[in-house]
């Protein structure tokens, strides 16, 4: 689980030969692309199956290299400013002229930055010196991984290095906020929350509807999603069902089981939720399980709004397969 600087080194060497790299971040692992090369970051949408009208992350060392890529209202500097290094992405308006593929932000004239705030992340940034395209090194649709073995499993094939720092500490990926106009509008709730944002913008944040397709082209629907079919709510299960919990587990259920969180702590189950579904998708489908069941998780947009965040990931799981 420890990087050696030889590897790290190495890292950084393919992201410049237009490779790709797979690091950890605070949130989930990023498949990194050099930002600035068309080639290089076309070949992130070839490796996630990913459709090419869904932009990516961009991400930089520091508020001010972020300067150089995205145009910053005095509220987004503000946010920038609190929230760096962290898993925060603004949406901006991108620079004209700047250098960054148009392909990382899907022609789009505004570009999604973030600085990571995991040690090994940025000095991948740092060892590397470009700007770097990175969404979840998952295939397109399917679970955000939270260790390196999950990327190994799904893209071990076309990284040049996956970077184990072990497992991601927030593990749901980064609120991302549009802050390219005057209503700023969370496109992904995550742990960076709404009473968050408002209490250091003292203005209003609203979540985009839940159609707002135009707005985010990646809030697709269905997404983290587990071969399994998922149920939602669930206050019991059938025989054929394992059952993912949280806080006090049903009694009745006798089968396979995890539970996000036996004391109902809202950060351990963000922390625990892609790597139990993974766990209970092969599992599960080895014992030749039907569905995953998964218990009712507190979330309000104010009060709890991590648990709404988690319910999100939880809603675009169990939505119809397109
Ligand atoms: O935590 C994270 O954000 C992780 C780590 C690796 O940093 N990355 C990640 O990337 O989750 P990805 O590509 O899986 O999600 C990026 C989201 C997508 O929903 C995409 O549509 C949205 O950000 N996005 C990117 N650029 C955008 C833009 N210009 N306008 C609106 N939405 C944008
Ligand atoms: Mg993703």
């Amino acid at each position: 689980m420890t990087v050696s600087n030889r590897q790290l080194r190495w890292a950084a060497a393919a992201i410049l030969q237009e490779q790709l790299v797979a690091f950890p971040t605070e949130t989930v692992y990023g498949l990194g692309a050099n930002a600035l090369s068309d080639h290089a970051v076309a070949s992130v949408y070839a490796a996630k199956g990913r459709p090419q009208f869904n932009p990516l992350i961009v991400h930089v060392r520091s508020l001010e290299e972020a300067h150089y890529y995205g145009v910053f209202s005095e509220t987004a500097w503000a946010l920038a400013h609190q929230f760096w290094p962290g898993p925060l992405t603004l949406v901006l308006p991108r620079r004209e002229q700047c250098r960054l593929s148009l392909l990382a932000s899907a022609g789009l004239d505004t570009v999604a930055l973030r600085v990571p705030a995991h040690p090994l992340a940025q000095a991948l940034l740092h060892e590397a010196g470009v700007p770097v395209a990175a969404p979840s090194a998952n295939r397109s649709g399917h679970i955000s991984p939270t260790q390196a073995a999950h990327v190994i499993e799904e893209l071990g094939k076309s990284v040049a290095i996956v970077l184990d720092g072990g497992p991601c500490a927030v593990g749901i990926e980064s609120t991302v906020l549009d802050a390219s106009s005057e209503l700023l509008t969370i496109l992904r709730p995550g742990s960076i929350t709404k009473p968050m944002l408002e209490a250091t913008t003292h203005q209003p944040v609203v979540y985009a509807a839940a159609n707002s397709s135009i707005h985010s082209p990646g809030m697709l629907e269905s997404h983290y999603a587990p071969d399994l079919p998922v149920r939602l709510n669930a206050v019991d299960t059938e025989q054929n069902e394992a059952l993912l919990a949280f806080g006090v587990p049903l009694v009745s259920h006798a089968g396979l089981m995890l539970n996000l969180s036996p004391s109902g702590n809202l950060q351990e189950a963000a922390a625990n939720l892609f790597r139990m579904l993974r766990e209970l998708d092969s599992n599960g489908r080895k014992r030749g399980l039907k569905r995953i069941a998964v218990m009712p998780i507190p979330s309000s947009e104010d009060n709890s709004a991590l648990g709404y965040a988690i319910q999100d990931r939880l809603t675009r799981a169990a939505a119809p397969r397109g």
